[in-house]
């Protein structure tokens, strides 16, 4: 990503780091200098095999294993964080999951049963508020900022069930509340990607139903982690008088 800015000093934790949208903005603040912790599933391979590679590229990075959909792991992963770097900049809340490798149309509610909701919610926004919670006090002592990351699918614009886009719903919403109670010491924005391309995402399109829905898009192509991690990085490092925003990052879905 070509993006000249020097963050030298300081720290970021990325959630679900070690794929997709999450591994392309670990790369980009790391390419501009800062310390980057890069959490995802315990024992997940991708998630040595990212750390292993970037490592050797000469970034500053380190892979800190944790669920969020557990809140216990998500103290113990910002403990560790911390008395690793001494401090806290930014907090990217990219972890997610669909719980689901087809998409569940609105209309079937038989398939969406209480664990799945749980599941959902636990991980995809009770995971963020506990990481932001846990973080609170490092982020405001160096006036940080939070990026949530939510999608289309909670403005109505479709997603793999409705437990998925009440949950990333709920995330927007969140993201403005906890705008005004963290105030002015932390910032606290979102992006709502629209599809993305390239990256792991357990519920992903067909390739040619992909190819399809772009070429009706305004931008006409598929969105690729960089174009996410772009806008994340805005929302980070930039934008300092942002505060409870969601960015709809889509190609023009929702125009
Ligand atoms: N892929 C899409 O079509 C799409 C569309 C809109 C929004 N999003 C959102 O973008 C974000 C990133 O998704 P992506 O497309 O890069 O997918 P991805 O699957 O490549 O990345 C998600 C990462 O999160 C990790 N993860 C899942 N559950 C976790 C947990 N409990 N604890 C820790 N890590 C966990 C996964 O292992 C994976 O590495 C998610 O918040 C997702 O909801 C994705």
């Amino acid at each position: 990503m070509n993006i000249h800015a020097n963050l030298n000093g300081k720290c970021a934790l990325v959630t679900g780091g070690a794929s997709g949208i999450g591994l392309a903005t670990v790369e980009a603040l790391a390419q501009c200098g800062a310390t980057v912790a890069v959490n995802d599933l315990p024992g997940s391979a991708a998630l040595a095999r990212e750390e292993k590679r970037l490592q050797e590229a000469g970034f500053n990075v380190f892979a800190v294993g944790a669920d969020m959909g557990n809140s216990d792991d998500i103290a113990t992963m910002v403990d560790t964080v911390v008395a690793r770097t001494g401090k806290l900049d930014y907090l990217i809340n990219n972890a997610a999951t669909p719980g689901t490798r087809t998409a569940i149309p609105a209309s079937d509610l038989e398939s969406q049963t209480d664990a799945f909701w749980y599941k959902l919610l636990s991980v995809n926004l009770l995971g963020p508020f506990n990481c932001i919670k846990s973080a609170l006090p490092h982020l405001k002592a160096s006036k940080g900022a939070v990026v949530n990351v939510a999608s289309t699918a909670a403005f109505g614009g479709g997603g793999s069930s409705t437990a998925y886009a009440a949950g990333k719903s709920a995330l927007v919403l969140m993201t403005r509340e906890l705008a005004k109670g963290l105030g002015p010491d932390v910032r606290v924005n979102g992006v709502a990607p629209g599809w993305v391309g390239q990256s792991g995402w357990d519920c992903a399109w067909e390739a040619e139903e992909a190819n399809a829905a772009a070429i009706a898009l305004p931008l006409q192509r598929i969105g690729l982690p960089v174009d996410y991690a772009q806008v994340i990085f805005f929302l980070c490092a930039g934008a300092d008088y942002m505060t409870g925003q969601t960015l709809v990052v889509d190609g023009g879905l929702l125009a």
